[in-house]
């Protein structure tokens, strides 16, 4: 295969940097395509821990090339943050990042705007990473974004900052309420800095990935959030603000769909959540409780701790569907080595009727009642197991389950964060 995404298919936090890590021994391209550093993606390397946030996670690999599609927004103290640190281990990145002159970028008015509509919003806030990621689309949808490019000609630049800044004050002053702590000439300067140390990794990657792709490179597509975040199909406004699904790998990389051969889902073996919205398997208990100590369920963005519930496959079949999805990654399955029970949800009611379909709206998701099953737990350590065959017979059965309800086969099982704590069953290339 030549060319394969990898897409998150809960509310995030699945274990997709280590998979991406994972396959990227196999790619030419690693490629994110949406969202910005509101992702965290852990990789842990000889129980070394390193956290990306924009930069694909296949950057620890030695001459592969990454590329910061167009659909991402970026704020470039992050992505020199990122870069410097990249230098710091001793990781070298001339040659092998690309930057897209089509993204847009993210300034301090978009986190100070993001911050203001949450405390706006009080009780009904999103529960964002305050990243201005929000923010940052509106002005991509609005078109009054400003993109990489537009720092090629500094005149123009400012002509475009000044328009927004104003904006941005006056909405922030007479909407919000709320301080403004910018101003035209310190982003000005600022940016203008900044982009003189990341500019030589930008390019038009919309040509040279079509370009790479047509020889035959192999190229990985790094979703960031999850499918249950997607700004179109997702929990609705409980989501992110791109399409964090498989759908929004032609837009964001600029290449079609045509081109992408196979989408794999990567899913935790319970499910978890960070920030606000429905969550029909949540367990505000002690069971949820041991899921957060067991799984070290604490964003890596921004340290928020995680609500955490059973593995929802009625959520997870709703996410096959939109993807399309060619197989399952299963995640943190050693999480579960403590239980006697396990439980999944096959199905939600509302007023005693089981759904067809998975809830459009929040407000809907927010009333159904989950039905589960109970599957007998294994309490044995399976972070050990290196094949299929040596997981407890209740582990194999819980994996088999989970197959059958789906209809979608499962390619491979990690059961611990480091690289070789991972059952491959069938190659994702
Ligand atoms: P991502 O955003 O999808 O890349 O996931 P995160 O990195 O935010 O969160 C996943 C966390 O689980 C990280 O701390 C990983 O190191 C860890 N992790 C990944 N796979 C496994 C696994 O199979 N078992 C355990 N125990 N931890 C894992
Ligand atoms: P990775 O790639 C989990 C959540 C936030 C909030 C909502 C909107 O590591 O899986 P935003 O800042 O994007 O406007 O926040 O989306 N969220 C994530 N949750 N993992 C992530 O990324 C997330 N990125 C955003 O908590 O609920
Ligand atoms: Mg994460």
């Amino acid at each position: 295969m030549a060319t394969v995404a990898v897409v998150g298919t809960q509310w995030g936090d699945e274990g997709k940097g280590k998979i991406v890590d994972i396959l990227s021994q196999n790619a030419d391209y690693i490629v994110r395509f949406q969202g910005g550093n509101n992702a965290g993606h852990t990789v842990v390397i000889d129980g070394n821990k390193y956290i990306l946030h924009l930069l694909p996670s296949g950057i620890l690999h030695e001459g592969k090339k990454c590329l910061l599609g167009n659909g991402m927004v970026i704020d470039l103290e992050g992505l020199l943050n990122e870069i410097e640190f990249m230098k710091r281990v001793g990781v070298k990145l001339e040659g092998r990042l690309f930057v897209s002159e089509r993204a847009h970028l993210i300034f301090p008015y978009h986190k100070e705007l993001d911050a203001a509509s949450e405390r706006l919003k009080g009780d009904g806030k999103v529960g964002t990473t305050l990243k201005g990621i929000g923010p940052a689309y509106k002005d991509k949808a609005g078109r009054v974004g400003i993109r990489i490019a537009d720092l090629e000609d500094p005149e123009e630049f400012k002509e475009k900052l000044k328009w927004n800044v104003r904006e941005k004050e006056l909405t922030l002053k007479y909407v919000y309420n709320y301080p403004v702590s910018f101003s035209v000439d310190k982003i000005y300067s600022t940016t203008l800095k900044l982009y003189e140390k990341v500019k030589d990794f930008v390019c038009d990657t919309v040509s040279l990935l079509n370009r790479e792709i047509d020889l035959g490179k192999k190229v990985l597509f790094e979703g960031a959030q999850a499918t249950l975040l997607d700004i179109d199909v997702g929990t609705y406004p409980f989501v992110t603000s791109s399409n964090s699904s498989a759908l929004g790998i032609a837009s964001g990389s600029g290449v079609s769909p045509k081109k992408v051969e196979k989408v794999y889902g990567i899913a935790k073996a319970y499910t978890t959540r960070v920030g606000s919205g429905p969550f029909p398997t949540e367990l505000k208990d002690k069971v949820g409780e041991l899921l957060r100590a067991r799984g070290h369920e604490f964003g890596s963005t921004t340290g928020r701790p995680r609500r955490c519930g059973w593995l929802d496959l009625f959520a997870l079949k709703f996410s096959v569907m939109v993807n399309d999805l060619d197989g399952l990654v299963i995640t943190k399955l050693d999480v579960l080595d403590a239980f006697d029970q396990i439980k999944v949800c096959v199905g939600y009611e509302v007023n005693g009727e089981l759904l067809e379909n998975f809830p459009s709206t929040a407000k809907e998701l927010e009333r159904v009642r989950p039905v589960y099953e109970t599957l007998p737990g294994w309490r044995k350590e399976t972070t050990k197991v290196k094949s299929l065959k040596d997981l407890p017979p209740e582990a194999k059965n819980f994996l088999r389950f989970i197959e059958d309800y789906l209809g979608v086969p499962i390619y491979m099982v990690s059961t611990g964060p480091q690289r070789d704590e991972t059952i491959e069953i069938k190659s994702l290339w």
